[in-house]
């Protein structure tokens, strides 16, 4: 299976559509809230009918009841990954794995559903100041990831920095998925902390996100093959 998730960060489905004519074959890929806030949740049946496995990335957090809701009707579209903000609490995530589970069509297999820690763009001063949680935010995505495992999440959203942390108070088994790749000589642009997937490998990153540096490269299909290959 692919370890690279491409995201389709665009706003039309054209250039969606554009793009994926210049892969070679199915690939993973990312619809986020721009893509499906765009298109409607067509979108993601007509890539999936495309034969590519789809990561939903709609980041849900409500109350348990609705969130469980939502995930339903999200399993029904076959995708592949699905996630919910893991600040939602366990009782959240829990309603979340159940509206998969209840959701998934006869005889498909379930979407995994992982949790979104702390974002990657929020900083320490910000966590402590602003979201008034003291400490270093390793702990506290260590913690989220122990809370996600517990009401029964497939793994977590982190960066390449968490990872190995991750596993080592989770489990080998626990999914981390993680953003923020750059290819070295790439710009970093709005990211912050960025690594290559040569490091993510070293840190036991289980999938990689990567939008720009694939989606902008002049050979997309090449790129994906050669970041594939360091993961490997
Ligand atoms: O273009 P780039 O590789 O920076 O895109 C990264 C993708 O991963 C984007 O779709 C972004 O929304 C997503 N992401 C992220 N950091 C997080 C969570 C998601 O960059 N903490």
């Amino acid at each position: 299976m692919s370890k690279t998730i491409i995201a389709l960060d665009f706003s039309s489905r054209k250039e969606v559509m554009d793009f994926l004519g210049k892969l070679n074959e199915p690939a993973y890929v990312k619809i986020g809230m721009e893509l499906a806030y765009a298109c409607g949740l067509d979108i993601v049946r007509e890539v999936k009918e495309m034969g590519h496995k789809v990561f939903l990335d709609l980041k849900l957090h409500d109350i348990p009841n609705t969130v469980k809701g939502g995930m339903k009707n999200l399993a029904a579209l076959g995708v592949d990954i699905v996630n919910c903000h893991c600040a939602g609490g366990i009782e959240m995530m829990k309603a979340a794995k159940q509206g998969i589970l209840e959701g998934t069509p006869e005889g498909c297999e379930r979407a995994k559903v992982i949790g979104v820690t702390i974002l990657t763009s929020v900083s320490k001063e910000a966590m402590n100041n602003e979201l008034g949680i003291d400490g270093e935010v390793i702990d506290t995505v260590v913690q989220y990831a122990k809370n996600a495992k517990e009401a029964g999440l497939d793994g977590v959203v982190c960066s390449v920095h968490e990872a190995a942390a991750i596993h080592a108070a989770c489990g080998d088994d626990f999914l981390t998925v993680t953003p923020g790749i750059r290819l070295a000589g790439n710009d970093a642009n709005d990211q912050k902390r960025i690594a290559t997937p040569e490091y993510a490998r070293q840190q036991g990153c289980d999938m990689i996100v990567v939008g720009r540096s694939i989606t902008k490269a002049k050979d997309p299909a090449t790129t994906c093959a050669l970041i594939e290959e360091a993961m490997a």
